[in-house]
């Protein structure tokens, strides 16, 4: 395995993807943008009109990866909609976070 995605359904039209992941081997040959569209393929086929996806940003700031991950998926037409306090978090995991962090919340619009 090189890569993972994870989708979830919030409602019947919204899903969630999570857990995007390619081994640093394979970074930047295309598959993390792959793993998006199969993604949002897979939650239009359920019937989702909207892909939310959460990106980790420590509290003391952003750091320089997150800025390129953040513009990536503008240019993958996610816009930002707020963010949230990891309180919010619903993964019993968030407490093994190295650093505080929050939750800034993104999504897309599923075009037909
Ligand atoms: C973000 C990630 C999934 C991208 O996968 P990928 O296979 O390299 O993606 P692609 O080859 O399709 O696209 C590369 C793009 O990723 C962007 N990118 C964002 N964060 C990156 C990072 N940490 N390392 C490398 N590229 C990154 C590059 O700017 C590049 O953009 P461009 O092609 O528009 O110029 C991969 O870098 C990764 O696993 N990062 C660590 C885990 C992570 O941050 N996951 C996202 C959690 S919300």
């Amino acid at each position: 395995m090189i890569a993972c995605v994870h989708v979830t359904l919030w409602s019947s039209r919204v899903a969630k993807f999570g857990m995007l992941s390619v081994l640093p081997k394979y970074e930047g040959f295309g598959v993390g943008g792959l793993l998006v569209k199969a993604a949002e393929s897979y939650a239009k086929d359920l019937g989702c009109i909207r892909m939310v996806l959460d990106i980790l940003i420590p509290v003391a700031g952003e750091t320089p990866s997150k800025v390129q991950l953040m513009e990536w998926y503008t240019r993958l037409n996610y816009r930002f909609l707020h963010e949230l306090p990891i309180e919010h978090a619903v993964y019993p995991e968030a407490k093994f976070l190295k650093m505080p962090c929050l939750f800034s919340v993104h999504e897309k619009k599923l075009l037909k």
